[in-house]
């Protein structure tokens, strides 16, 4: 009975802590989590960077694989903008959460720059995936330029 009531216990504690999955215990984890998306995302972004510029030899396979990348974790930066975390170890503009709209407008036009850069990886079209690359790049800046401190 006793191990009966533990285990049931324990499986009301799994629910409880799946039910928060989602949540941040505090505003920093919301700010260290957006900054890793953003780290990992530039890794990538960079390594198709180096070969449309010719630093290194364009590998259709890498590109690819670096494209799915970047679209994937495109999708994933917003979750951290949480109310209340404008200040403390970010670069983030507090300006963002006045015009979250056009915010949201702005990650949203670099995923679909990112589905575009993704769609021209798979044609395995150098010239295709140059130009998305450009495209995807500004969008980046166009965010940056109003939203990140420099
Ligand atoms: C909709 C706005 C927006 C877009 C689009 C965007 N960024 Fe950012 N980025 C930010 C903000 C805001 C921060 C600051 C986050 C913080 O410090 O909390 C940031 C931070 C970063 C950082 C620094 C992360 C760190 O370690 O602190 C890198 C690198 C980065 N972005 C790269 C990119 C690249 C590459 C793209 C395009 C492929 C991109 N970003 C698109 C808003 C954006």
């Amino acid at each position: 009975m006793r191990i009966k009531l533990t285990l049931l216990t324990s499986l009301g504690a799994v629910f409880l802590v799946s039910a928060h999955a989602g949540e941040f215990k505090k505003p920093a984890d919301a700010i260290h989590y957006r900054q890793a998306v953003f780290e990992v995302m530039a890794h990538n972004f960079a390594d198709i960077g180096a070969m449309v510029k010719a630093k290194k030899p364009f590998d259709k396979a890498t590109v690819l694989m670096r494209a799915q990348n970047v679209a994937t974790l495109s999708k994933l930066p917003l979750e951290g903008f949480i109310e209340g975390t404008s200040s403390g170890h970010t670069d983030a503009l507090p300006v963002i959460w006045e015009n979250k709209a056009d915010f949201e407008a702005k990650l949203t036009a670099m995923q679909q720059n990112a589905a575009q850069l993704l769609q021209a990886a798979q044609s395995g079209d150098e010239d295709a995936v140059k130009q998305a690359f450009a495209v995807t790049g500004k969008s980046c800046k166009a965010c940056h330029d109003l939203y990140k401190k420099d």
